[in-house]
């Protein structure tokens, strides 16, 4: 199969991007959902985007946006693609994918050189675009760390429940280890409602601040939405088939701040 013909890029079009990349440590907080809703978003406001799947093990962007790419990260990762190879045009939401392959490993398992010279293939295609997006797979293995490490910002993703908290600080603490004065972000999901998610984020600040010495700003909140489910379920980009739901306008607030936001933490 031949690859989409929508790329998103053009070569005369080629300056520095700014990656992103979303973390969490604790699984199924809204990681992958969230990083294709900003990709969608940014897009809506006039940007050049790609989303990398980063998730060999359980990955789903391909799953929640319905693709069957010819070419994914696995290919990438086994030698038989190069990245640029593996970069497919979204055209329902105007962003470029790379996808990873759900229950083929996992990029802990690469070996170091390997996953550098993946970053630095990245690296190059970002110059295609405004913005990188990086859907990190749960966890805080070695290639989590790296990637949340290498990105221009790291965005990590927790909500309400003790677990992601306690999770989310332990990203934040790798991260400050790892990149001591990088930039941290805090986004809190599947609020039950926009001030319990920020006494959620003052929790997590609190504690960041007390033992890190590092104040990650809260990105935004989003609300917990049935309509998130909904789109999901049929496949479909939120910001097409809900663009008033309350999760929706959570999410454009939180591209709109990060367009707006320069390095902190
Ligand atoms: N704001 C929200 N409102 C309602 N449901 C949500 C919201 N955000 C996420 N969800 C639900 O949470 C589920 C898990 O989301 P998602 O797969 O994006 O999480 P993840 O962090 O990427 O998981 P993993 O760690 O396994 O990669 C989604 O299928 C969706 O049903
Ligand atoms: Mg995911």
């Amino acid at each position: 199969m031949s690859k989409p013909a929508a790329r998103a890029y053009s070569l005369s079009a080629a300056r520095p991007g700014r990656s992103i990349a979303v973390a969490s440590g604790k699984g199924g907080v809204g990681k992958t959902w969230f990083a294709i809703t900003l990709a969608h978003a940014m897009v809506l406001s006039g940007k050049r985007v790609l989303l990398f799947d980063a998730d060999l093990g359980l990955a789903n962007v391909d799953i929640q946006l319905g693709l069957m790419p010819a070419l994914d990260l696995g290919c990438v990762v086994s030698g038989s693609a190069t990245l640029s190879d593996a970069i497919a045009g979204f055209a329902p939401g105007g962003f470029d994918v790379v996808a990873g392959r759900s229950g083929s490993g996992s990029l802990a398992a690469l070996d170091p050189a390997a996953l550098e010279s993946l970053l630095s293939a990245l690296a190059s295609a970002a110059t295609h675009y405004d913005v990188v997006l990086l859907d990190l797979g749960a966890g805080v293995d070695r290639a989590v760390r790296r990637m949340a490490a290498w990105a221009d910002t790291a965005v990590v993703v927790a909500t309400e429940e003790p677990t992601s908290l306690t999770d989310a600080y332990a990203t934040m603490k790798l991260h400050t280890a790892d990149r001591p004065g990088g930039d941290a972000r805090l986004v809190v999901n599947l609020c039950s409602s926009p001030s319990a998610g920020e006494r959620t984020a003052a929790t997590l600040t609190r504690a960041c601040h007390a033992f890190l010495g590092r104040t990650p700003p809260l990105l935004g909140t989003i609300r917990r939405d049935a309509h998130v489910q909904d789109a999901i379920r049929r496949q479909s980009l939120l910001l097409t088939r809900h663009p008033n739901c309350p999760a929706s306008l959570d999410v454009e607030q939180i591209a709109a701040r990060i367009a707006d936001a320069g390095p902190a933490g």
